[in-house]
């Protein structure tokens, strides 16, 4: 696996006294990275930054999604988490639910997995699994930024490191349409830019955010 030399640290804050700012407290160093999406992007190499704005969540989008979905002990699965943004941000806002994020490519989880130590939430789990490996029984309300549209958009795609395809896109949308379907009444879904294709007849619209770009879902 390729070693990235973890050189990106978050903007120093504008009382900071000199010395590193990674030895600055948990909490100072967390307010500071998730004030603005720009400090938090520092985070990760240039590259990972760039492709910020197209398939990343900005923070007060992850805050106010994470807020529909969290409450205290449940258990949030983000279906493609990428880089980690929305469950690090979701996690430092709202501590007593536990976030966790599946993803395909190994180098997003190996960058999530750095993002996370430097945050230092406890709250925050990433798996390293394609999303019809994990078991949909174990988490309680879900995430969803339209991951699978890569299969159709060949000029958006992260990399190549993956299968992409219009077959695969019909498919990851029909596998989630079924494991969302067996979730029980009550079971929250947040989706952001999606075609609805992996909705559910049985969630009903409650809210409608971000110029009806953010759906909020509940399962009757
Ligand atoms: C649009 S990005 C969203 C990242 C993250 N949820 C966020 O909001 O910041 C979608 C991510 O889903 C991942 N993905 C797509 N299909 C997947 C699958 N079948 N299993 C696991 N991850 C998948 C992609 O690799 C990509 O990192």
């Amino acid at each position: 696996m390729k070693a990235y030399p973890f050189s990106y640290f978050p903007p120093v804050p504008e009382d900071h006294q000199g010395g590193p700012v990674i030895k600055l407290k948990k909490d100072n160093l967390n307010t500071s990275l998730f004030t603005n999406d720009a400090a938090f992007d520092w985070l990760y190499p240039k590259h990972f930054q760039l492709l910020s704005l197209k398939h990343w969540t900005p923070l007060a989008i992850a805050r106010k999604a994470a807020e529909f979905l969290a409450e205290p002990g449940a258990r949030v699965l983000d279906i493609g988490s990428g880089i980690g943004k929305f469950c690090l941000a979701a996690g430092h806002h709202f501590p007593e639910t536990f976030f966790y994020g599946v993803e395909q490519r190994h180098e997003l989880i190996y960058l999530a997995e750095e993002a996370k130590g430097c945050t230092k939430l406890s709250n925050v789990t990433f798996i390293y699994a394609n999303i019809t490996q994990v078991n949909f029984k174990e988490f309680d309300h879900f995430y969803f930024y339209n991951s699978f549209h890569e299969n159709i958009d060949s000029e958006n795609q992260i990399d190549d490191s993956i299968e992409l395809s219009e077959s695969l896109y019909n498919y990851y949308n029909q596998y989630l349409c079924a494991a969302l379907n067996k979730k029980p009444s009550g079971t929250r879904l947040v989706t952001f830019h999606s075609f609805e294709q992996e909705i559910p007849p049985g969630f009903k619209l409650v809210d409608i955010s971000c110029n009806g770009l953010m759906k909020m879902w509940i399962k009757t």
